[in-house]
């Protein structure tokens, strides 16, 4: 069966590294946001070109504090995209603030024109959680016009994009901060949960720090009400001694197979999704639309073919339960959002796919429909 991701192939790759890592830590005696933390945000920072970068305990986290750190607070409208992962909004509703949902544009990404569009007609709006999608990056040139334009506090979601950029610019850098995330499955995952925020503001880099750790300034003083949002020793050992010295070429391995997708899938009724203009992607996802209500039909045929796909992401979260408890608004119809989840299905795309795995997956869209083609 071809993966979407393969963690034990990886960890054939890793293993010895990491348990290298893991003794040094055990051996250290300092589990908690010791040594490893800080070395590995100092890599992080310098891979990203920001000046600071603080270590979390997720993504969700990350987002989370960053919005705190800008000073968003309950009843706050936030203008964000309807097409993300959950966590994206559930990161604005956990503050009470009100996440206020604009379209996407035709990449899946949302539209930063209709957002000028709302933000003339909405001074109330302040803040903006924009999401680098797929391993692409949105118009960073385009983003950094808006945020000064209507002088928007803005965090930018940059779980799927580490190291993609715009133009040149790399993503997480038209915003005051940037949230990402060591989800497994990510670009740059961890063994577990974990997270960071980026930024080159001093006094945002050094409130991030108090909250995480229950909101203390000093050992046992408590200026903020705070979170236990701290990076573990352990993570943090494996990410900086082997997962990112790794990045630079795991990354180079996706950008490949999604090369040879875009030359080589060639089936009328699943095209590759636009991206973004001037994104340089990292391929994090390869998505497709699948047309004519088939995508259903497409992931049981790849199953078929031993293949597993993904959906990223099947509904709306507008559309989602959960938003029935919740407070939230539309600032625009929401019609390429809805388009996209019911079409778009995920490739596999992850470094330690073959060549061959490769070929297969991309025979098998090829040919998917040909034989019922060929019964006429
Ligand atoms: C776009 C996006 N934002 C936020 C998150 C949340 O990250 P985490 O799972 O580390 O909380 C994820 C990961 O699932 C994501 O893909």
């Amino acid at each position: 069966m071809i993966l979407l991701n393969d963690f034990q192939r990886q960890w054939e790759h890793t293993s010895a590294r990491i348990l290298s890592a893991v003794a040094a830590v055990g051996e250290s005696g300092w589990y908690v946001l010791g040594e490893n933390v800080a070395a590995f945000e100092q890599s992080l920072a310098g891979l990203w070109q920001r000046r600071y970068a603080a270590g979390v305990a997720s993504g969700l986290d990350a987002l989370e504090i960053s919005l705190r750190v800008l000073g968003c607070r309950p009843g706050d409208p936030v203008l964000t995209t309807p097409f993300s992962a959950f966590a994206t909004t559930l990161a604005i509703l956990k503050i009470g603030a009100v996440p206020v949902f604009v379209d996407t544009d035709r990449s899946g990404h949302i539209d930063l024109a209709l957002c000028r569009e709302v933000l003339r007609r909405r001074q109330d709006i302040r803040f903006l959680v924009p999401v680098h999608l797929y391993g692409n990056a949105l118009d960073l040139a385009a983003l950094k016009e808006l945020r000064a334009e209507f002088d928007l506090q803005v965090v930018e979601d940059c779980a799927q994009a580490i190291l993609a950029s715009s133009a040149g610019m790399p993503a997480g850098s038209a915003g005051q901060l940037a949230a990402t995330s060591f989800y497994p499955t990510k670009n740059l995952g961890a063994l577990g949960d974990g997270g960071a925020i980026l930024t080159d503001d001093e006094q945002f880099d050094g409130l991030v720090r108090v909250l995480r750790d229950y909101g203390q300034s000093g050992k046992y003083r408590h200026d903020e009400i705070g979170y236990n949002s701290r990076l573990d020793e352990l993570h943090a050992a494996v990410l900086n001694r082997v997962h990112l010295p790794e990045l630079q070429g795991w990354t180079g391995r996706r950008r490949a197979i999604a090369a040879r997708y875009r030359a080589e899938l060639r089936n009328a009724r699943c095209e590759c999704l636009p991206m973004p203009p001037g994104s340089e992607s990292v391929d994090h996802l390869f998505p497709v639309l699948v047309r004519e209500g088939g995508k259903q039909e497409f992931l049981s045929y790849m199953r078929s073919r031993e293949i597993l796909c993904g959906e990223h992401y099947p509904i709306p979260i507008p559309d989602q339960r959960a938003m029935a408890h919740a407070k939230w608004e539309t600032a625009t119809p929401l019609e390429n959002a809805r388009r996209i989840a019911g079409s778009e299905v995920s490739l596999p795309i992850h470094p330690y796919l073959t060549d061959e795995e490769v070929g297969r997956v991309i025979g098998a869209v090829n040919e998917w429909g040909a034989s019922l083609a060929g019964l006429d």
